[in-house]
């Protein structure tokens, strides 16, 4: 369905949507940060079907998604009291909590595990096709496993159509990479994946806040079995390039010499002063960045490009998570 109309969306579909979901069946539908793949969390069967759409590996458990925070409560064993303190700020929002799991939910949701990532998104579609469905709805990203997760309904289209019972389709999502997702089963809350909410406006909160040493360290594993896999792929190589535009600049021509086709995403500062076969600006700062990177990945199509360059961004803010898509999706990293 496509729901979007200027700013109304069309509620039948919704409705539509919601009642596939309580007969068994997955349904895509935009949130905040990118399109979700959503079954009934409480049904087993309806689980398994996201996860043979998306060929998702069956150890990477799956986010429960619901409307209210007494419904993120059914679904939870004790919640430590900084828990309340994040919930309270930043939900519904881009946030995903890790908590200790009652049972309430299938066991693939989980992935076996004794916890499970929950969040309250913030957007008119979720939260009505929540309060509909009236069950906990897991949903990861509605993308075929490995690819970048969409920002759009097309992205959606492109790699599930046929494997699905339905997408609701409104439009672009808002922050455009997925939620934080925080283990808020220790003394200290720790990041396992940066996303929407940023490290400074969670200490904001509650100080201090850790990093999984994991998301950094070749040698630690990541805590959160997602982290591990290599993610957000283009069709093509990407090359990350830390330098000046004048470095990013000399390694195109080289490659052009080289007779490979080169694609170039860079903000726009940068974009303006590159000079190649196609050129993505992703835009002028780092929130924009953020909103259009998934789009710009999937943009360069195998056969257009042989190789895609883009340039290293600032760590500040949405950042850390951008560059943490940016450097599961790339094959080289380059310091000029
Ligand atoms: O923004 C988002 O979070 C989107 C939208 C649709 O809500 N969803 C999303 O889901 O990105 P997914 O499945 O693509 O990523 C979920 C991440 C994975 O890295 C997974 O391993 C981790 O969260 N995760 C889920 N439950 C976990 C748990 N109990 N312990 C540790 N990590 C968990
Ligand atoms: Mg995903």
């Amino acid at each position: 369905w496509n729901i979007k109309n200027n700013e109304t969306y069309n509620n039948q579909a919704i409705d539509e949507a919601a009642e596939l979901i309580k007969q068994g069946q997955a349904v895509a539908f935009p949130t905040e940060t990118v399109y979700g793949l959503g079954a009934d969390a409480t049904n087993e069967a309806a689980v398994a079907k996201i996860f043979k759409a998306k060929g998702r590996p069956q150890d990477n458990p799956l986010i429960a998604h619901v409307a209210t925070v007494d419904q993120l409560r059914r679904l939870v064993d004790n919640l430590p009291v900084y828990t309340e303190k994040l919930i309270k700020a930043f939900s519904p929002g881009p946030i995903t909590y890790v908590l200790p799991s009652n049972g309430a939910c299938a066991q693939n949701v989980t992935a076996g595990l004794s916890t499970i990532g929950v969040r309250i998104p913030d957007h008119p579609v979720a939260q009505a096709l929540l309060k509909k469905a009236d069950v906990p709805v897991a949903a990861p990203s509605a993308n075929l496993s490995g690819k970048p997760s969409p920002t759009m309904g097309n992205h959606v289209w492109d790699d599930l159509n046929g494997k699905i019972s339905g997408l609701l389709d409104g439009g672009p999502t808002g922050v455009g990479l997925e939620s934080t997702v925080i283990d808020c089963t220790q003394d200290i809350p720790i990041i396992l994946r940066p996303g929407g909410i940023t490290k400074e406006q969670l200490e904001a909160v509650v100080h201090p806040v850790m990093m999984d040493p994991g998301l950094a360290n070749t040698k630690e594993k990541p805590k959160s079995p997602g982290m591990k896999y290599k993610h957000y792929s283009p069709e093509v190589p990407l090359w990350l390039v830390e330098g000046t535009h004048a470095s990013i600049q000399a390694i195109v021509d080289q490659e052009k010499f080289n007779g490979n086709r080169v694609g170039v995403l860079a903000s726009q500062q940068t974009a303006k002063q590159i000079n190649a076969e196609e050129i993505i600006s992703l835009g002028e700062n780092i929130n924009e960045i953020a909103i259009h990177l998934y789009e710009g990945l999937r943009r360069f199509k195998q056969g257009d490009v042989d190789i895609i360059i883009c340039e290293v961004f600032t760590e500040a803010g949405i950042g850390q998570a951008v560059m943490n898509r940016l450097r599961k999706a790339a094959s080289e990293y380059i310091v000029k």
